[in-house]
């Protein structure tokens, strides 16, 4: 069987190693480094990436179940709304470690996506990437200054 499914834009078939998490795939085998690994079984957040617009965890998602999607990882971020969501991380200046950070873009870019204008409240719902440092109220802050960067400067 072989599986066939873009990473950035471009285009990947796999038929080997199937049962093979995209998270190895993307770190190992195509050196996007920017997915990080963490927990390793879906609890931390650190592995977010898109598939077809939606943030998943890569670490728990296996290459066979791919078969026409569309991921995205943090290198591959360019729309409007992620460009906004980087430029609001920096304003904010959101990373202490920085470790679980591309995770939490990934997660916060999908989210004002699907919500535009997400209370604190969608936030705290929406937002379950961990971090070890604590930046939680500067990635609210950040996801704020985000959509007012996305939304109302067009
Ligand atoms: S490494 Fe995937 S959720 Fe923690
Ligand atoms: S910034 Fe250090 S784990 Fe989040």
């Amino acid at each position: 069987m072989t599986i066939s499914f873009t990473v950035n834009g471009v285009a990947h078939k796999v038929s080997e190693q199937l049962d093979m998490p995209l998270l190895w795939y993307l770190r190992d085998h195509i050196d996007l480094k920017g997915t990080k690994f963490g927990c390793g079984i879906g609890q931390c957040g650190a592995c977010t990436v898109h598939m077809d617009g939606h943030a998943i965890r890569s670490c728990s998602i296996t290459l066979n179940l791919l078969d026409g999607k569309e991921i995205k990882t943090i290198e591959g971020l360019s729309d409007k709304v992620e460009q906004a969501v980087q430029a609001a991380w920096k304003k904010i200046d959101v990373p202490q470690c920085g470790y679980c950070q591309s995770g939490q873009i990934m997660a916060a870019s999908a989210l004002l996506r699907q919500n535009p204008k997400p209370t604190d409240e969608d936030i705290n719902n929406a937002m379950t990437n961990i971090c070890r440092c604590g930046t939680y109220v500067r990635i609210r802050r950040a996801i704020h200054e985000a959509s007012d960067l996305a939304y109302e400067a067009s």
